[in-house]
């Protein structure tokens, strides 16, 4: 979900709006606006996309300069008008919006109830805004000044303790009328800094266009904000100091530009973020990468003996291919764990295993979950992480930006191939400190650097792809076949086509097939094979002839110059020629295009799927 408040001296209503569209792509389910104004809290909200929110508030305008905002990702309660935030407390004397999920909402609504508290919503999230107004009653009854800061203050402190699970939450007091208050943990906010105006968001990108200063709520801490001042409260350690941080991110960065979708502009900005995420991070001289950010001395990363990658989704994908590139090159056993898994698993780990948590957003709530488990038990615990700031960033011991600038797709693309060349040069790098040589370091140098050229002239197979996708768009079913460095880009070949297209697909080892997918073909059933040339070829060509014997459609993506495959596949997408590690930097990428133009297709909103959000931050 997102959050967005304003205080200031604008109208809060329109930066409301315009904030929420930025953030729609954190959910989408439904949005709403609540502003405060002269002694009422006023509120509009509606089921459906941001835009219809906007057309409801053109025909009932909310006048103020305070006010905050929801774009939701429903967790508990059905999508219509009611469950979508804001919620109201008591009786209208609180407002508030909700990010993440309240586990003992089932008995503080009843205990709420038996104390008159009516609630017309089936959210967790209404439960603590009912509670936000018990508490206030109850510190004006004990003697607080009625809308005094303080009074507001004591009901969030008092309320925030009677919590179990995850928030971030933006709230304001009907008595308190220049006064936004928000708070979290586990759920991210930023606060946005400027000239007599703050803002507060659940992540950056909206911010971006109204000021370059912000300050990172932490876990625990509750910041009190008026147009002028800020206040951020610590639950244990009182009064904190805000940090205020410079925004890396411009507005311009997150425009569309001549793009119909994100996701293709993600896509087409691959050449120039692969580039970006290896900017700086060579060593010629020594054959070798360099991180500015791990954290560790040279004698603790040498000791490192078992690597876990742990992370969600397309993350995961890369975590896959992270494994094979680190065992090949640096020759340390390494293992990729669902994040979700690891989080409540207890998998032997000798002391020197090293953790990444690789993750776009730096805000998935089981990879920080797994990352914080990790921490627990002592291990050197690192991210992977494009968003600057964001909370497993922050919380890291040390880490790897990707520097791959905003990803607003919800389908990630960009951010798959910087976190795979990130791992590209990790391997390196661990790699030419054991059993690397110079010679074949520098060469995986050379290789990497022609990358964002190679990238550009792979993305010349699109025409060709829109030809595939047309002939193939209204099948059902697919599977995604590859070996090797390419059997994580037929599982993220798959994840991309189901996320976007809603068409069932598996991603498989191809030689699996046999054990199984194989009875799914059909003549119909169309067979993706990433099979590119490699050290083992013949053998994936072995399967792709299974498939064919039992009369199922072959889309082949291969390397220009491959006629032989041009004999046994139906159809085939030719990319250049490159070292077997790279491949996944390349094959991935007709992939991702194929599954936006089979999106496109079907009619389904390429950059705002169903039931999807960019950022999880629930378990
Ligand atoms: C969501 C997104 C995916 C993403 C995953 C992990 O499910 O829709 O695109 O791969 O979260 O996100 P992260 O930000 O941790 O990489």
């Amino acid at each position: 979900c997102g959050i967005i408040g304003y205080v200031g001296y604008q109208e809060a209503q329109n930066l409301l709006l315009d904030s929420l569209h930025r953030l729609e792509y954190r959910g989408y389910d439904s949005a709403g606006i609540a502003v405060l104004e002269e002694g009422e809290i006023t509120i509009r909200k509606k089921s459906g996309r941001v835009q219809e929110l906007g057309h409801l508030i053109s025909q009932q305008p909310l006048k103020g300069h305070l006010g905050i905002g929801h774009t939701r990702w429903a967790t508990h309660g059905e999508v219509n008008d009611t469950n979508s935030h804001p919620h109201i407390g008591g009786d209208n004397e609180v407002c508030l919006v909700h990010n993440g999920v309240i586990e003992n909402y089932t008995s503080l609504r009843k205990s709420l109830k038996e104390k008159g508290f009516e609630f017309i919503t089936t959210t967790d999230s209404e439960v603590v805004a009912h509670l936000l107004a018990h508490e206030y009653r109850r510190a004006v009854s004990k003697g607080g000044e009625a809308g005094s800061q303080k009074s507001c203050l004591v009901a969030i402190q008092s309320t925030l303790l009677q919590l179990k699970g995850t928030y971030g939450i933006a709230v304001l007091f009907r008595d308190c009328p220049d006064v936004m208050y928000v708070a979290r943990v586990g759920s991210p906010l930023v606060i946005g800094i400027g000239d007599h105006e703050h803002f507060v968001a659940s992540d950056a990108s909206p911010l971006a266009v109204h000021t370059e200063e912000v300050v990172y709520l932490s876990d625990n801490e509750i910041a009190v904000l008026t147009a002028d001042d800020i206040q951020i409260i610590h639950r244990d350690s009182g009064i904190v100091d805000p940090k205020i941080e410079v925004l890396e991110q411009t507005a311009a960065e997150s425009e569309l530009g001549e793009f119909e979708h994100y996701m293709l502009k993600e896509i087409f900005e691959q050449p120039q973020s692969i580039e970006n995420a290896m900017r700086g991070r060579f060593n010629e001289d020594e054959a070798t990468a360099v991180f500015g950010g791990l954290n560790m001395s040279a004698k603790d990363i040498r000791k490192v003996d078992r690597i876990v990658l742990t992370a969600c989704g397309t993350s995961w994908h890369a975590g896959l291919v992270g494994e094979y590139l680190l065992e090949e090159f640096a020759r340390i056993p390494t293992e990729v764990e669902y994040a979700s898994e690891l989080r409540y698993r207890n998998p032997p780990m000798s002391e020197n295993t090293m953790i990444f948590a690789i993750t776009q957003s730096g805000e998935t709530a089981d990879t920080l979950a797994a990352m914080r488990e990790c921490k627990r038990k002592g291990h050197p615990t690192l991210a992977i992480c494009n968003v600057v700031g964001s909370t497993i960033a922050r919380e890291a011991d040390g880490g790897i930006y990707l520097h791959a600038g905003p990803e607003v797709g919800v389908a990630s693309t960009k951010a798959f191939t910087s976190q795979v060349t990130v791992l590209t040069l990790l391997a390196l790098y661990f790699g030419r400190m054991r059993h690397l040589s110079y010679p074949a370091g520098s060469r995986i140098i050379r290789h990497l650097k022609e990358m964002p050229r190679i990238i550009e002239e792979t993305l010349k197979c699109h025409e060709m792809v829109k030809y595939v996708a047309d002939k193939y768009a209204k099948n059902n079913n697919f599977l995604y076949l590859g070996r090797l460095y390419n059997f994580p880009v037929a599982l993220e070949g798959a994840l991309k086509l189901k996320e976007i297209s809603y068409i069932h697909a598996e991603g498989y080892p191809a030689a699996e097939m046999k054990h199984g997918p194989l009875a799914l073909v059909d003549e119909v059933t169309p067979s993706v094979f990433v099979v590119p040339k490699c050290g083992i070829y013949p053998k994936v060509i072995s399967n792709l002839e299974e498939v064919k014997a039992r009369k199922g459609p072959v889309i082949a993506i291969a390397c220009k110059g491959d006629d032989k495959i041009a004999e046994l596949a139906d159809d085939v997408i030719f990319v250049p020629d490159v070292e077997e590690y790279l491949q996944p930097l390349v094959t991935s990428i007709p992939l991702q295009l194929l599954s936006y133009h089979i999106a496109l297709h079907r009619g389904c909103n390429v950059d705002r799927p169903r039931n999807l959000a960019k950022s999880v931050t629930v378990e």
